[in-house]
């Protein structure tokens, strides 16, 4: 099929995610379909991209309701694979090793082992399938689009990779299958996250990378019930940290935050990218 639109002269997106679907997956879909894409979603819950034995089996599944979901969206073909379809060798067999650089030893790639390979495993293999012009992913996973960027080049899969913005709630939360995890007043907490962030930035102008990352990392460990895993500021395209405001152009903070034992992920934009 894809061959075929492609033939034509359409072109095709993917937007791979592990389901459990919400606003924040289908904004991908729309960003697709304004470009005038014919879009492939993908629901698969990576077994091999899991560290946490807990995490996997805890992780929010729908899959009913994402079909669902997907169609109303605008979507033209779903592909939801069996964990033996893609791994028919089982998940512990031995698996390739992806070059990933850098951008992979921080952050997540420290706190997660592991997990950026299984990223990349189930991407590559994704893209080889479906071919797509170009596959779409969410800046609330920061280190990932980096991830999957260094992927694409080492292994030489030619396809663009749209990063677009992060979807959020009302009261700032960032959209997450795990948000559904959270008591309610996990839930009624977890927005001092994002608060502190946005207010980090103006915070940003008159002090030091340093004096932003202890402030921040204080007051949202001061919420109850939460716990900074990590915060730090980066270079948004190396993901490496930087010391000081002048040392890269594009300057991102990326936090990780326990709500409880459930992870959220966060991130804020310090120095934009300026095309
Ligand atoms: P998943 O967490 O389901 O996310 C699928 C895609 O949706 C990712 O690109 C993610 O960044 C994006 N997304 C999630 N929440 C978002 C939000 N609030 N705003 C904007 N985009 C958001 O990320 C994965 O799955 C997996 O690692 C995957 C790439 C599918 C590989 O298994």
């Amino acid at each position: 099929m894809v061959q075929e639109l492609k033939a034509d002269g359409k072109t095709v997106a993917l937007i791979p995610t592990m389901g459990a679907l919400h606003e924040g997956h289908l904004s991908l879909v729309g960003q697709a379909l304004g470009r005038g894409d014919t879009v492939v979603a993908s629901v698969f819950v990576n077994p091999v991209q899991f560290n946490n034995a807990a995490d996997l089996e805890t992780y929010p599944r729908n899959e009913e309701a994402d079909f669902e979901k997907l169609r109303n969206a605008g979507v033209t073909a779903v592909f939801a694979p069996s964990v033996s379809e893609i791994y028919p060798e089982g998940t512990d067999a031995p698996a390739p090793v992806f070059d990933l650089g850098e951008v992979a030893e921080v952050m997540e790639g420290r706190y997660r082992p592991g997990h950026f390979q299984g990223v990349a495993r189930i991407v590559s293999m994704l893209l080889r399938m479906v071919e797509p012009t170009r596959a779409y992913f969410g800046e609330k996973d920061f280190q990932q689009i980096a991830v999957i960027r260094r992927m694409t080049q080492t292994e030489g899969i030619d396809v663009e990779i749209v990063s677009c913005p992060i979807k959020r709630a009302v009261d700032g939360l960032a959209l997450s299958s795990r948000n559904a995890l959270l008591s309610d007043s996990q839930r009624a907490v977890a927005p001092g996250i994002y608060r502190n962030l946005k207010y980090s930035v103006q915070y940003s102008r008159d002090h030091s990378v340093a004096a932003v990352r202890d402030t921040v990392t204080e007051a949202i460990d001061a919420l109850e019930d939460c716990r900074v895993e990590y915060f730090e500021i980066v270079d948004g395209i190396t993901l490496q940290p930087v010391g000081s405001w002048d040392e890269a152009p594009y300057i991102v903070g990326c936090i990780t935050v326990y709500c409880g034992k459930v992870r959220l992920i966060d991130n804020i934009t310090y120095r934009p990218l300026k095309d």
